[in-house]
């Protein structure tokens, strides 16, 4: 067991100054002002700066990351090309070659207090190469990183020959939650049929849902209405998420307003993806062109619990990315207007607790009795954090100190001034 840990003088996310943070046995045994530890503890100075949980990626794809390029680049950048493309380079894939990208990835992840993450796994390849290299990273990196996977039948479970039966056995080699991928069924028709039988599959055997839903600008693209409904007619109240969930951006205002409470009743969780879906949606319009991601303000007001994911960094469908979660929040809260103070704050809780209880992690948050995971940002508050995405100072798990980064800071040099340094905080 680690030594224990007091983490002197930092700010918590509630606005909280000035506390201290005593770990014992990998968990966070005291948060106060002035606390002594045993004479052996480690002290360690936070600066006033913010101790926040690790940030938690709600939906992402780390058999596809990391592999921008291969085995060409994406031209229209379209979902629908990079999904062409995703299959040009599934039959070149080698098990070592995914496990050495999704280890590079997680190095990134940690080191961006990323520390636990949701991951779909394709599953439309007899091999499930993909889904054996993924099972082996999560046991690998499970003693600093929770990675959870989803079986995901990229091509549709119907559509796909084989998908169903292969989606099975990723769940008996111990992937952990039933994905699924209705609007690129055939037909509407078929779209539902597969809702139907991925959640009676998951009621079977007592996993959670977590479907890609609608990710569309189709307004009549509506599966998460059949989803919400199996949810209700199987008893999986708050075991299932709908991921993406883009059409609902252009569907009618009416429409809506009878879907939201329903999605609300079954206390069905929701994850937007920002990044990609400003990316990839609204690509078939002219102007004006719509932004097309789900309506986050109005489903957290109707008491739905949203989390955000990075989907993708560095693969077929965006070339971008740096597993940072403050990157996806920022670019959240500018598609969805979310501006105001509080609007903030909820984005900042849409990757760190909102996206943990999507996962459904346990010892989660900053309380006495939790786990001793948490990230120290160069940045006073989450709004400050956002804005800057702020530098992690110390990524911490279970007490041990995983990561440590240098403050951002330039020495600047001006014209007849002594020099000084600039670090983009508020003074
Ligand atoms: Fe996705």
């Amino acid at each position: 067991m680690n030594a224990p840990l007091l983490l002197r003088d930092v700010r918590l996310p509630d606005g909280r100054a000035g506390q201290d943070l005593l770990v014992q046995d990998g968990r966070i045994a005291a948060i106060g002002p002035a606390l002594q530890g045993p004479a052996d503890v480690e002290v360690i100075d936070g600066r006033g700066f913010l101790l926040s949980p690790p940030f938690v990626d709600a939906h992402f794809h780390m058999d596809a990351t990391l592999s921008h390029g291969l085995p060409r680049v994406n031209d229209s950048g379209t979902l629908l090309e990079g999904i062409a493309l995703w299959g040009e380079l599934k039959p070149q894939l080698t098990q070592e070659a995914l496990v050495q990208r999704a280890q590079a990835y997680c190095d990134w992840a940690v080191a961006k207090g990323l520390l636990a993450i949701r991951s779909h796994v394709d599953v439309c390849d007899e091999r499930l190469l993909a889904v054996e290299a993924l099972l082996q990273v999560r046991e690998r990196v499970k003693p600093y990183l929770d990675l959870q996977l989803v079986a995901f039948p990229q091509d549709g479970v119907l559509r796909s020959p084989g998908a169903m039966a292969n989606l099975k056995r990723a769940l008996d080699m111990g992937v952990d939650v039933v994905g699924g991928i209705p609007h690129f069924e055939r037909t509407a028709e078929q779209g539902a049929a597969s809702v139907k039988l991925l959640c009676e599959l998951a009621a079977e055997r007592g996993l959670p849902v977590d479907m890609h839903c609608d990710e569309s600008d189709d307004p009549l693209s509506r599966h998460v209405e059949t989803l919400a409904s199996e949810t209700q007619r199987l008893g999986l109240q708050g075991r299932v998420t709908g991921s993406h969930l883009t059409s609902m951006h252009s569907m009618d205002n009416y429409y809506v307003s009878k879907l939201i409470p329903l999605l609300a009743e079954v206390q069905l969780q929701v994850v937007a993806n920002p990044l990609i879906n400003i990316t990839l949606q609204g690509r078939h319009d002219s102007y004006p062109r719509r932004r097309g991601m789900t309506r986050v303000p109005e489903l957290l007001a109707a008491g739905i619990n949203v989390g955000f994911g990075h989907d993708c960094v560095m693969d077929p469908w965006y070339s971008l990315g740096s597993a940072d979660m403050l990157e996806v929040a920022s670019m959240g809260l500018h598609v969805a207007q979310m501006t105001s103070q509080a609007g903030m704050r909820a984005c900042f809780d849409a990757v760190t607790v909102n996206s943990a209880r999507i996962l459904g992690l346990q010892g989660y948050g900053l309380a006495p009795g939790c786990f001793a995971d948490f990230v120290l940002l160069q940045a006073h508050d989450p709004v400050e954090a956002l804005r800057l995405r702020a530098q992690r100072l110390l990524v911490v798990r279970r007490g041990q100190v995983l990561s440590r980064m240098a403050p951002a800071q330039a020495r600047i040099s001006l014209p007849g001034e002594p020099p000084r340094t600039v670090d983009w905080l508020r003074p």
